[in-house]
């Protein structure tokens, strides 16, 4: 295997959710654009931090990359193999190597079933070893997940958030996969319990090589346990970086503003911060803005003499520094601005 080849590369993937209207007869009268045109490579062994406010597309891109949703153009390519064009015999054994874990492992549980039935089902489904054997693998996944043997017996009612999130990733791992889609993981958790999942996750990163993709709307969060950082804003990504870029150095409007909103540790610097609360809620992506979309919200935009070309001009994507792109025309205006570092709390 060509060392070079990513683990994972999303290339200009849309997935569109057709509006109908009618019930016999079902006209679609527009498209939800819920992701549109986003590029991201993952390398082996890496945890990607997705970030954005609620109906940015995150979810939607993590379901495409598990082949939960299907593009509407675009691809998405594992090891190299496009997944759209992958032969039928071999989709199975790709699918397996790319999991989902989700905010409520509830979701993805059967509350009828004892919980190792749960994590025993891939297994099952994917034909692997003969019942005992399962058994056997059952035992080691919830060894692996820190959670006692004798649990296997039982429902997910009768277990804490933290430990159903643990039934959760011991059913992702059941297949041996090499990269997680982790969708809000561990949003719902009580801050001392999403710290032990999150150590878990690392933990187990460690130890089976595993790639994440891990979507969060808590930057902090997210900033703990990525190595880069990718900001959605209605369907697109707008900045990526590596986490100390983009937590220290932020360039795009939108993760000024995200990051502005995020508290930091130091209580005296937090006093001194200025908060840049934007204007309303996000466009409905069935009908973005044109130019940049993120424009109708934008407090640079304001700032600046001549704005029109943020309201006709699609930005795209451009290497600012190693390793940090940002889709902003004036994101250099942002460089070393003090409304940045009043952003990230460090002073004036
Ligand atoms: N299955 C679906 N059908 C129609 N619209 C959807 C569907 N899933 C998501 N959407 C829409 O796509 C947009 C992005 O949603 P989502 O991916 O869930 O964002 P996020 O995870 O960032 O909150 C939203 O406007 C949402 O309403
Ligand atoms: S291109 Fe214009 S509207 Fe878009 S983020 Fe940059 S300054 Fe704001
Ligand atoms: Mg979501």
């Amino acid at each position: 295997m060509n060392a070079r080849v990513p683990l994972l590369s999303i290339d200009d993937l849309r997935v569109h959710f057709p509006i109908t209207k009618g019930v016999v007869l079902r006209r679609t009268v527009g498209q939800v654009q819920a992701v549109d045109g986003v590029s991201l490579e993952l390398s082996e062994g890496e945890t990607v931090g997705l970030v954005g406010e609620s109906g940015s597309g995150k979810t939607t891109l993590g379901r495409a990359v598990v082949g939960l949703y299907r593009p509407t153009s675009g691809s998405i390519a594992f090891r190299g193999t496009d997944l759209g064009t992958i032969r039928s015999e071999d989709a199975k054994g790709v699918r397996a190597q790319l999991q989902m874990v989700f905010q409520d492992p509830f979701a993805s549980l059967d509350p009828r079933w004892p919980i190792g039935a749960s994590i025993g089902e891939p297994l099952r489904i994917h034909g692997v070893g003969n019942r005992r054997e399962r058994r056997t693998r059952v035992g080691e996944l919830l060894d692996v997940v820190g959670l006692p043997r004798r649990m296997a017996g039982r429902f997910p009612h009768e277990l804490s958030g933290g430990q159903r999130q643990r039934v959760g990733l011991a059913r992702a791992l059941a297949l041996r996969p090499a990269l997680i889609v982790a969708d809000e993981a561990v949003s719902a958790l009580d801050v001392s319990v999403q710290a032990q999942i999150i150590n878990l996750l690392q933990r187990l990163q460690r130890e089976f090589g595993l790639t994440y993709l891990f979507i969060a709307h808590d930057l902090a969060v997210v900033h703990h346990i990525s190595d880069r950082v990718a900001v959605m804003y209605l369907g697109r990504l707008v900045e990526l970086a590596s986490g100390s870029d983009l937590y220290g150095k932020p360039l795009h409007p939108y993760t000024v503003s995200l990051l502005s909103a995020n508290p930091v540790p130091d209580p005296a610097v937090e006093a001194r911060r200025q908060r840049i609360v934007l204007p309303g809620d996000p466009p409905n992506p069935a009908s973005p803005p044109g130019g940049c979309r993120f424009h109708t919200r934008c407090w640079l935009r304001e700032r600046l003499g001549s704005p029109e070309r943020c309201a006709s001009e699609d930005p795209p994507l451009r290497g600012l520094a190693s390793g940090h792109t940002v889709a902003c025309h004036f994101a250099e205006e942002v460089a070393d601005s003090p409304v940045q570092r009043h952003a990230v709390g460090a002073g004036d």
